[in-house]
């Protein structure tokens, strides 16, 4: 018999009076992601390494009525993130969702490229969001009081902003699809490792080009770049901020809680042509 619940299909896609974790904060995704948790009625708790953009921020956000707070930390240093999280659980007490999007990329030709560029493209994409990763699933599995085989979803939602990098090579980029790429593994493991058990999600979104300050040259039509990835995009256009967030919302709320590990694709069907 079916069994289908009115109140959760009415409710699914509530974040309401969630803690939502948001790395990358100031950044163009980041801050669209946090601002539609506050939006949508969660607390919003910001972060990302420059205390004075998080700052401009959180008055930004309260200026709309989002509660909000931030702390200030470099993702790819544990004693930053352990203390990130402890700044968190003092002002809201737990931590719900985890939404990681920060990055880097520099663009570089693997002949000319330095180890030291790699290496720190690797850690910007791929170990901080190890580091982040697993202090907060700490931190939500000690939320659980010792419960184990918790229904999937109610241990918490764990969502890393990779790219559609992760999955198609291209020159310059042996360190941004390296990383990309092990961030989508990353999460596949760590939800073998979470969800049954712990019942927290971890999932990834993968998006093509997103319009930001850093990428609005490329919405230009006349510019190549723009006609090559029209070649390529069913959809017809590159991505707004309001595309991203239907999917940031799902993969936190009750409506994902049969997803994990999954990368989804966020990129107008980039790959299917
Ligand atoms: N926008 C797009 O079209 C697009 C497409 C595909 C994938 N993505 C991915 O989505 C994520 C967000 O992209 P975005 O467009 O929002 O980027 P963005 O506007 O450039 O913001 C990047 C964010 O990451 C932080 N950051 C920069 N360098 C860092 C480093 N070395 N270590 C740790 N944090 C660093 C920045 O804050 P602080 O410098 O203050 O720490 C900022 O908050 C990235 O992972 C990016 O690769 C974006």
């Amino acid at each position: 018999m079916v069994d289908l619940q009115k109140s959760f299909v009415q409710n699914m896609y509530s974040v309401e009076g969630k803690v939502a974790l948001v790395t990358g904060a100031t950044g163009a995704l980041g801050k669209v992601g946090a601002k539609a948790y506050g939006y949508a009625g969660a607390k919003v708790f910001l972060t990302g390494r420059n205390a004075g953009k998080l700052q401009e921020l959180v008055d930004e956000f309260k200026a709309e009525g989002i509660e909000c707070d931030f702390f200030a930390a470099d993702p790819a240093k544990e004693e930053d993130v352990q203390a990130l999280i402890k700044a968190v659980v003092a002002k809201y007490g737990r931590i719900d969702i985890l939404f990681i999007a920060h990055g880097f990329n520099k663009p570089q030709n693997i002949l000319e490229q330095s180890v030291a560029d790699w290496s720190y493209i690797m850690d910007a994409d791929c170990k901080s969001v190890y580091i982040v990763m697993k202090y907060v699933s700490m931190q939500m599995v000690e939320q659980l009081g010792g419960a184990e085989n918790v229904p999937s979803g109610q241990g918490g939602k764990i969502v890393v902003v990779t790219s559609q990098r992760s999955k198609r090579g291209m020159a310059g980029y042996t360190g941004y699809c390296t990383s990309k790429g092990g961030a989508d593994m990353m999460i596949a493991s760590a939800a073998c490792d979470l969800s049954a058990k712990y019942g927290i999600n971890v999932n990834a979104i993968c998006p093509t080009v997103f319009r930001s300050e850093l990428t609005e040259w490329m919405f230009d039509p006349e510019s190549a770049v723009y006609q090559n990835f029209m070649k390529r995009e069913p959809i017809g256009r590159l991505a707004e901020p309001s595309d991203f967030v239907g999917y940031v919302i799902f993969l936190s709320s009750n409506a994902s809680n049969y997803i994990t590990g999954a990368a989804c694709d966020c990129s107008g069907g980039y790959l299917v042509c």
